[in-house]
């Protein structure tokens, strides 16, 4: 990489998204833990998620994503010189799930990295971008969000199963010279919150092991009054300070684009801004919380639906794990229609290569294998999964 010192505006130029067929619904739910579709419903605004296929990966779902987001952009994979992946749920420990993804997409010359940031990390990796592009250190830089997380919950526990779904979204962001895209920028970290939603082992503190296995430490824990707290106190602010920092005011941002973790803390966020919710993307009903890939999924399908115009100002905004939250408020300049190029992408021309002589055990938790599985399953519209997606029929634990 060669430094180019001139100043440059960092443009968002593609955008993808892709959900895996499989779906788990609040019904579904109901048959493995006391819970009911009212309550899931009424307290978090979730009626269904997306669980990945056994042969998906974080990598995999990444790459249709990245692949989706640079025909948007209309440049080649090879004209990539960043690639930031933000997840909490990475293939492996190392390599970085990121280095998978450069070469499922075809590029031989990115520098490639994945970065923790839990819920925050796709805005925090915007904002990583843009700072590569505005120093002159990079031209296209690839931001994804991707997330396997349904093999990291605990189907016995209502408070975090309900919450959590899978997917990836990913933008391209491209220097120019012209003025547009990232205008102010926010991001916070509030250690005091770091055990609040967790993930206790695994790592160096507490290797994986039959003891941890059996306490059930690999799989994710949250106080979620304490989350839901820091979300509705922090989340406007941020967003505040990002819009501000761009020299504008709440009235002046056409969408916010918000972590789609629960609608009762989406409401508080234009409540915050004093904004309607009609200036609020929602679509945390059909995904649930997809942590790092939430904000790129929709703000694909906010570009792809007509929400979003050329000139329009917009706010991203999300909150995390850590504590974190971050928001990136970005004056639109891509059209909207380039959006249709993404669906040439089909998933089945998409392939991470997989190590020799290894393969993992079955990947898809039992309790959830075992519902999946399930006949008379309710039907569900599956409309909105993008062009070239497999079909429900496809999943293995739905056969
Ligand atoms: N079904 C039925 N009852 C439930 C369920 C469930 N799935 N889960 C909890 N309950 C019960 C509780 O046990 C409690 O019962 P009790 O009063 O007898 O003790 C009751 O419902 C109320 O529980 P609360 O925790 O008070 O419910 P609340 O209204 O706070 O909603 C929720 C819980 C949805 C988890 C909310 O607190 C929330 O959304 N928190 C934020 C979570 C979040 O966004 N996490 C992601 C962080 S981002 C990241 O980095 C991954």
């Amino acid at each position: 990489m060669t430094a180019d010192p001139r100043p440059r505006y960092a443009h968002l130029t593609g955008w993808g998204r892709y959900a895996p067929a499989g779906v788990l619904t609040n019904a579904d739910l109901e048959r493995m833990v006391d819970t009911s579709d009212e309550w899931i419903v009424s307290r978090t605004g979730i009626r269904e998620r997306r669980v990945a296929a056994a042969h998906e990966t974080t990598a995999s779902m990444a790459a249709v994503a990245a692949l989706r987001a640079i025909a948007v952009a209309g440049i080649q994979p090879e004209d990539v010189d960043l690639i930031l992946l933000a997840t909490l749920t990475p293939d492996y420990w190392m390599p970085a799930t990121a280095a998978l993804v450069k070469e499922a997409i075809g590029n031989t010359k990115a520098t490639a990295m994945d970065l923790a940031a839990a819920c925050s990390g796709f805005v925090y990796g915007y904002a990583t971008a843009q700072a590569y592009i505005t120093s002159g250190m990079a031209k296209h830089v690839l931001v994804i969000g991707a997330e396997l997380l349904t093999r990291f919950l605990d189907y016995t526990d209502r408070n975090t199963c309900i919450l959590f779904g899978d997917g990836a979204g990913a933008v391209i962001l491209s220097a120019s010279d012209e003025p547009g895209g990232g205008l102010g920028i926010e991001l916070t970290t509030e250690p005091q919150g770091a055990y609040m939603i967790w993930l206790p082992s695994g790592g160096s503190k507490s290797p994986p092991s039959p003891a941890t296995i059996a306490r059930g430490e690999h799989f994710i824990r949250m106080e979620g009054k304490e989350t839901y707290r820091f979300a509705t106190r922090t989340l406007a602010t941020t967003a505040l300070a990002a819009i501000e920092h761009a020299g504008l005011k709440p009235d002046d941002i056409s969408l916010i684009i918000p972590h789609q973790a629960n609608i009762r803390i989406i409401e508080a966020v234009a409540k915050g801004l004093d904004l309607s919710m009609d200036r609020m993307f929602v679509n945390v009903d059909r995904y649930g919380n997809t942590s790092a890939a939430s904000i790129p999924i929709a703000l694909a399908e906010a570009a792809n639906s007509g929400r979003i115009k050329v000139g329009d100002r917009i706010v991203i905004v999300a909150f995390g794990a850590g504590f974190t939250s971050g928001a990136v408020a970005i004056q639109w300049t891509a059209d909207p229609v380039r959006g249709v190029l993404g669906e040439a992408i089909s998933p089945d021309s998409v392939h991470v290569r997989p190590p020799v002589d290894w393969d993992s055990v079955d990947p898809i938790p039992d309790a959830l294998a075992e519902i999946l599985a399930r006949p008379g399953r309710v039907p569900l519209d599956l409309s909105d999964v993008v062009p070239g997606e497999p079909e429900p029929a496809a999943h293995p634990a739905l056969r």
